[in-house]
């Protein structure tokens, strides 16, 4: 491996103009080749990231040698082919959320990643943000008494069209997969898998969720509301409540600057920092277990992106969301 990660970015869209410049500004990271469905789209985010090489086709991003990642920034319906071609060829992958439409493709992914030992891991970013973390440790210290909720929202308004990622059911259209992902990852990492799930929502004229609502509950009493909408916008927030307090994530769950935790009557708020757009985290996170040979990182174990996939089948089932991968 050469002293800097080299990546390679797999689809030109708006996340990797996004997170490209990001990597290129993390150090110790550097963009080396862009693939894209079209040349001249390649050469544009090539050009952004002072990556020296650039392909009109993803095949040929995969076979250049000289990659020790790729990251796959397509639109989530296409994931589950994207992460396969990209393994086949030797590479190690970061996929962007949701990691694939159902949990039958992301256990497909995940096998194909064990069996060639190669690095494989869902971007969510959430999961390597120092403040999210820095709340896990402090609710599993009891330091908020016994976990009784979670509540979490993650909305934003999206104009209708039939064509955008997130009403179009060929691309993996809906809100559950492209927003809900983080709140039900966020109540995931306090709770756990939930033993019920119950969800209602609206939908779109194209047949993907506009808006969803999961009621989760736990044999010992604990439960977790969590709902997504493309509607409407909220404050992105979390709240993780205790017999003894609460914490409440700031703006932004999935990069939250801020934090308070509430035990009896003290309050106290953590504040971080955020650099750029937040992503730097995760992709140190992601350089990290490639030099340290490691195949899957801990902080966004693999089992568990399949299992929320598996509880995100359900919910969407309930919604009547359907898309045709579902079928295998
Ligand atoms: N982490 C985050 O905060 C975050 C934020 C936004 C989006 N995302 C995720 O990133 C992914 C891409 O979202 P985006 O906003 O970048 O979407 P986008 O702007 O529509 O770009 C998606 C890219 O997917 C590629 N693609 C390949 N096959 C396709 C097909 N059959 N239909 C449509 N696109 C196809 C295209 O790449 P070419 O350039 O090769 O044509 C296109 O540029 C989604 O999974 C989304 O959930 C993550």
């Amino acid at each position: 491996m050469a002293d800097s990660i080299r990546w390679g970015i797999l689809g030109a869209g708006g996340i990797a103009h996004t997170v490209g410049p990001e990597i290129a500004a993390t150090p110790g990271n550097q963009v080396v080749a862009v693939g894209a469905r079209d040349l001249d789209r390649a050469t544009a985010l090539a050009t952004k990231v002072g990556a020296p090489r650039s392909y009109g086709s993803y095949a040929e991003l995969v076979a250049d040698p000289d990659i020790d990642v790729v990251y796959i920034a397509t639109t989530h319906g296409q994931h589950h082919e994207h992460a396969l071609l990209t393994l086949r060829a030797g590479k190690p992958i970061l996929v962007e959320k949701a990691f694939t439409l159902n949990a039958r493709e992301a256990r497909e992914v995940v096998a194909e990643a064990r069996q060639r030992r190669l690095f494989c891991m869902e971007g969510m970013w959430m999961r390597m943000n120092p403040l999210i973390r820095e709340a896990q440790q402090i609710a599993a210290s009891g330091r908020i008494g016994d976990l009784v909720s979670v509540h979490a929202d993650l909305s934003r308004r999206f104009e209708f069209d039939p064509t955008h990622r997130l009403y179009n059911l060929a691309a993996g259209g809906g809100t559950l997969l492209d927003l809900g992902v983080y709140p039900t990852t966020f109540a995931w990492l306090f709770l756990g898998r939930p033993d019920s799930v119950h969800t209602t929502g609206a939908l779109a004229p194209t047949g993907s969720d506009a808006s969803a609502a999961m009621q989760w509950g736990y044999h010992d009493g604990r439960f977790a509301q969590i709902s997504c909408s493309a509607l409407g916008p909220s404050p992105l927030t979390g709240v993780v409540a205790g017999t003894e307090g609460w914490i409440s994530i700031g703006e932004r769950v999935h990069r939250a600057p801020y934090i308070t935790v509430r035990e009896g009557d003290d309050e106290q708020v953590l504040r971080q920092t955020v650099t750029g757009t937040g992503f730097d985290h995760e992709i140190a996170e992601v350089a990290r277990c490639l030099r340290a040979g490691e195949i899957e990182s801990p902080l966004a174990p693999l089992d568990d992106t399949v299992a929320i996939l598996e509880v995100l089948d359900e919910a969407r089932a309930q919604v009547g969301v359907h898309y045709p991968s579902d079928q295998g």
